[in-house]
């Protein structure tokens, strides 16, 4: 029997999975553990289950001990796990793709039309009791169809929610480090182009990339303004791939139409200007929020764990 730690709360599916062959000590508090208390309790471990809001880092797998054996992300980014490190170690990393996708989309696809169609703003009027009625102008918002949709990063979530823009009749250009399977891309109707061409033609720039060094601030002051003014940006994907500071001075000052963020910069914290624009929607990161959606998450980083203590290959490993 292993000792396995459980960094958060995760859906009981997975906890009761881990029980049946293993010692499971699952972090019961209702705010995120403290880097104190984690190093304190990952001491001894031989599989950690992480979540995002965890850093793992040399000194995490060090203070964990040799006999550590894997680090199963409940997340499908893994930019919270120094993997270089793990390797170093002969940690196996692992993380969640998949079976967030479509919910993802989702909030994608929600956080499109919050933005276009000012759903936000709507809702807002109603709880602030301030006088409304039906009018020809009123809080008119921007239709999809016909429209362009620019998907930064077209893996499965990406190309998920591309599946969805098809459906609103909205035309889909990608920007991709690889090419997708030319039968995916013919059903979607999807081309794939430079980001400079994206940014130039969107509509709506909706961003599915990984986060690292690579996609720091990908979307700064100069990718704003190669934007149309009549655009917008969704973001679903990490907050730092964006330049909040520049995003909250281009919907200031009309560079772009507006956004729809799910994630931020420096979570919890939300830029302070962009809390004072109408023409931002911003959601909580709510990008897997389903009990289906979570439970399936929690249970592959359970079979992920699992896999490895028993020495077999995990089903989702990084890289
Ligand atoms: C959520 O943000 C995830 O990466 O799974």
């Amino acid at each position: 029997m292993s000792r396995v730690v459980v960094t958060g709360r995760v859906p009981d599916a997975a906890i009761e999975k881990l029980r049946v062959e293993h010692e499971v000590d699952a972090w019961q508090g209702p705010e995120s553990i403290s880097r104190d208390e984690l190093l304190r309790r990952v001491a001894g471990a031989d599989a950690i289950l992480t979540l995002l809001t965890e850093r793992v880092d040399g000194e995490l797998l060090d203070t964990a001990g040799p006999q550590l054996k894997v680090v199963a992300n409940v997340a499908v980014g893994y930019d919270n796990i120094d993997v270089a490190a793990c390797r170093e170690r002969g940690v196996v990393a692992t993380n969640t793709p998949g079976v967030l996708t479509e919910a993802t989309a989702d909030i994608a696809f929600a956080l499109i039309l919050m933005a276009t169609r000012r759903l936000g703003e709507g809702e807002r009027i109603i709880r602030d009791r301030q006088p409304w009625k039906w009018g020809m102008f009123f809080l008119l918002g921007t239709g999809l169809q016909g429209k362009t949709l620019g998907i930064v990063g077209m893996g499965g979530i990406g190309q998920a929610t591309a599946r969805r823009a098809k459906a609103f009749g909205m035309d889909v250009v990608y920007q991709s480090r690889s090419e997708i399977d030319p039968d995916v891309a013919a059903e979607l109707g999807a081309r794939r182009v430079a980001l400079d061409e994206l940014l130039a033609v969107s509509d709506v720039v909706s961003l599915h990339c990984p986060y690292g060094p690579a996609t720091h601030h990908l979307i700064g002051a100069e990718q704003l303004s190669a934007m149309k003014s009549s655009a917008y940006l969704v973001n679903t994907a990490r907050g730092p791939i964006v330049d909040e500071a520049a995003l909250a001075t281009a919907l200031r000052d009309g560079t772009i139409a507006g956004a729809g963020l799910d994630v931020f910069e420096r979570e919890p914290e939300v830029h302070p200007e962009l809390l004072e624009l109408g023409n931002v929607a911003l959601v909580p990161h709510l990008g897997s929020a389903t009990i289906e959606t979570r439970t399936a998450m929690a249970t592959l980083a359970a079979d992920n764990a699992l896999a490895v203590l028993r020495g077999e290959l995990p089903p989702t490993p990084i890289g």
